[in-house]
């Protein structure tokens, strides 16, 4: 019988080159003869537009991506794996004063909510108002990549909604010393991406869906739960988990993973925010968990 010191290596083995992943060039499109298209010719059906909202994004997967692998380095790496390591739902040692948010808003943006991506194939019950935007819009300009796309005529980068809105700069408030003011969270989280306060009606909800799942992904999400997010106000499930609540806390929530939410209320307000991917944010993340030796 031999002993450990008897195994030798394996043998060397190459590795292989790296390659670019690519993707398959869009098949050429066969046009039809003249005599087929007579045959096929189909009576056109009237458009439904189920949100109400004549600037719904039309169709299903208006949201969706296909990004896949691409070149990731090695800060990005670790960053990944730290952060894959935490937790789906991690709660961070930051509360946000939420009852100051509510205050501002109520005094000066509560007629302000816009409808939080409409989409032809679906109804809609979910508003926002954006907190971060891009260069020369505001608090009520479209807060969703595929409704900003359609705007602006051209894809869109969560970098670029890097401006603080009215909104951002109003909630300075806090009323305790415990929690800071929305302001005073967001300026610590500068440079940011994408940011708004996501409102939910009473059957508001967003299907089974995951955000930026290509690798590297530009963003994390932090959330913070505002208003009418109880136990049996709201449903925020990873997987088919639901997620446990604490209102005003802010979360690290891995949205890479399936999640799909639902408010069983009206007015269930939640807060998004599109951290940049760097090594710096994530290192910020793990020295704020709240649970820790
Ligand atoms: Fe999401």
């Amino acid at each position: 019988m031999g002993t450990l010191f008897d195994i030798k290596p394996p043998a060397k083995t190459t590795v292989p080159e790296t390659k670019k992943i690519k993707t398959p060039l869009p098949k050429k499109k066969i046009e039809a003869t003249p005599e087929a298209k007579v045959e096929t010719k189909v009576e056109a059906k009237p458009e439904v537009n189920l949100s109400g909202n004549p600037e719904a994004v039309i169709g299903v997967g208006a949201s969706g991506t296909r990004a896949g692998m691409d070149f990731v380095s090695n800060d990005i790496m670790a960053a990944e794996l730290a952060l894959s390591t935490i937790g789906n739902f991690e709660p961070l040692d930051i509360r946000i004063d939420h009852w100051k948010i509510e205050e501002v808003i109520n005094e000066k943006y509560s007629n302000d909510w816009v409808d939080y991506l409409p989409r032809t194939d679906r109804p809609n019950n979910r508003k926002s108002l954006s907190l971060t935007t891009i260069p020369g819009w505001n608090h009520q300009s479209p807060p969703s990549l595929p409704e900003a796309t359609k705007n602006l005529g051209r894809p869109v980068r969560e970098s670029e909604f890097c401006v603080p809105t009215d909104l951002y700069n109003d909630c300075d408030r806090t009323g305790d010393p415990s929690k800071k003011s929305l302001k005073a969270f967001l300026d610590e989280w500068q440079p940011l991406g994408r940011s708004f306060i996501v409102n939910s009606g009473t059957g508001g909800y967003f299907v089974p869906h995951r955000d930026h799942p290509g690798m590297p992904r530009p963003c994390f999400r932090l959330v913070c739960f505002l208003k009418n997010c109880g136990p049996m106000d709201y449903d925020w499930l990873m997987d088919d988990r639901k997620a446990n609540i604490e209102v005003g806390r802010v979360y690290y929530v891995n949205t890479r993973m399936t999640h799909r939410t639902i408010s069983w209320v009206d007015d269930s307000w939640h807060l998004i925010l599109n951290v940049p991917m760097t090594l710096a944010n994530v290192d910020k993340v793990l020295k704020n968990l709240q649970h820790r030796h």
